[in-house]
């Protein structure tokens, strides 16, 4: 079903149909075992997106076709994930900026700025967003006086498609990196979602579990279900269920039983920020899991891209935790769970400590902090 006033195309979930995937971006077309595709550029130039508010349920694309629709959909959490939120930014500026390209340059760079701050206002904590951001304005001031504005639009567009590439093949490095910790029959307890659907390749904390079960490893994952907005039930679980590989949703408190019971083999959760000293920033619950596998002598692995690291902070203490609405606590599908007069706390994130981490799985390897500015000054683990 198509509807072309809002750019919309919904369908029921409907199980396994598009698996496998055929990836398809300007410069390359193969097939992966994945099993969405969170974003893409539309034939037009916007910017088409899984709408991640309506899965499991519904499986809806959405065309976002200026950049005040790609900031409202971060904001809204249509679309979210650390690297996703920075690949959307990038590609918004070029699809906000489209209609410009026959202005005069200053214009055309005037309305870049304006977009880029939009953008970077949606969400404070995850560091990509800002990266991206900056990575596509310099591309922009950079370019020779003389260009003019449909010459930098297209060396944007390059740019962000770039960005986007790039990305999908950290994906495919932190998975291989990852793989050796995921031996046959593993049990693997995850949170939140850093899969397909919050990156532009295979994930982060997911990659390796993909790679283990396409290379014929037998893997179960516990997702934590992820309250208050449910990233592990709904889309986690989505993910894992349409690629085949056993999983089982648990309420985000159970974790402690299972492994006091040595139901998990390991944990390994994503970032959305990563400090020098490799404290880091992940969805609200991560510290609590990570105290709980210290507790229970259970490895404990934070996997991201290179891009998540933020050298600059030296610790987790400068990290910017995002405080969202009250009503994604004191409400549940819409239905009230709480007195309208309760007070609630909604922080989307905490800060797990380094001393907690037994390795960070990133694209450059299995590697131990200090990090340094994403160029692999990051020590190696052992
Ligand atoms: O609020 P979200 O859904 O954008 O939170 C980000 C996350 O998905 C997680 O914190 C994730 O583990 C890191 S991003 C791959």
């Amino acid at each position: 079903m198509r509807n072309v006033e809002c750019g919309i195309t919904a369908r029921a979930d409907d199980s396994r149909a598009d698996l496998p995937f055929t990836l398809r971006t300007p410069h390359s077309t193969f097939r992966i075992a994945m099993p969405v595709q969170a974003i893409a550029w539309s034939p037009s130039g916007a910017v088409r997106i899984v709408d991640q508010r309506a899965l499991p349920e519904a499986k809806i694309e959405r065309d976002l076709e200026s950049g005040e629709a790609v900031a409202d959909a971060i904001r809204t959490l249509q679309l979210r994930g650390a690297p996703l939120i920075g690949i959307a930014a990038a590609m918004g500026l070029v699809a906000g900026t489209r209609e410009l390209r026959a202005a005069p340059r200053d214009r055309f760079l005037a309305r870049l700025d304006d977009l880029a701050r939009l953008l970077g206002a949606t969400r404070p904590t995850a560091v990509n967003l800002r990266w991206a951001l900056d990575r596509m304005t310099r591309v922009a001031m950079e370019t020779p006086g003389n260009w003019g504005s449909a010459a930098i639009w297209e060396r944007l567009q390059a740019e962000a498609t770039a960005i986007w590439e790039e990305d999908r093949a950290m994906c495919r490095r932190i998975g291989e990196a990852g793989l050796p910790l995921i031996p046959d029959g593993a049990k693997v307890l995850t949170h939140c979602n850093a899969g397909a659907l919050a990156t532009g390749g295979i994930g982060t904390a997911l990659a390796p579990i993909y790679l283990a079960h396409d290379a014929g490893r037998r893997v179960h994952v516990f997702v934590d279900e992820t309250r208050p907005v449910l990233q592990g039930a709904r889309l986690t679980a989505w993910e894992l269920v349409h690629a085949g590989i056993p999983c089982t949703v648990i309420v985000d408190a159970v974790a402690g039983s299972l492994m006091r019971r040595a139901q998990v083999d390991l944990v390994i959760v994503g970032a959305d920020r990563i400090a020098a000293n490799g404290d880091f920033a992940n969805k609200i619950g991560t510290y609590s899991l990570a105290v709980l596998a210290l507790h229970h002598g259970v490895p404990f692995y934070c996997a991201a891209p290179s891009t998540t690291i933020d050298a600059a902070l030296a610790d987790g203490e400068g990290i910017p935790i995002e405080q969202r609405g009250l009503d994604e606590v004191k409400t549940v599908a819409g239905r009230p769970v709480a007195p309208a007069a309760a007070d609630a706390l909604n922080p989307a994130f905490d800060v797990t400590p380094a001393r907690y981490v037994t390795g960070f799985v990133t694209d450059r390897g299995l590697e131990q902090p200090p990090f340094g500015d994403g160029e692999g000054r990051g020590g190696r683990a052992s």
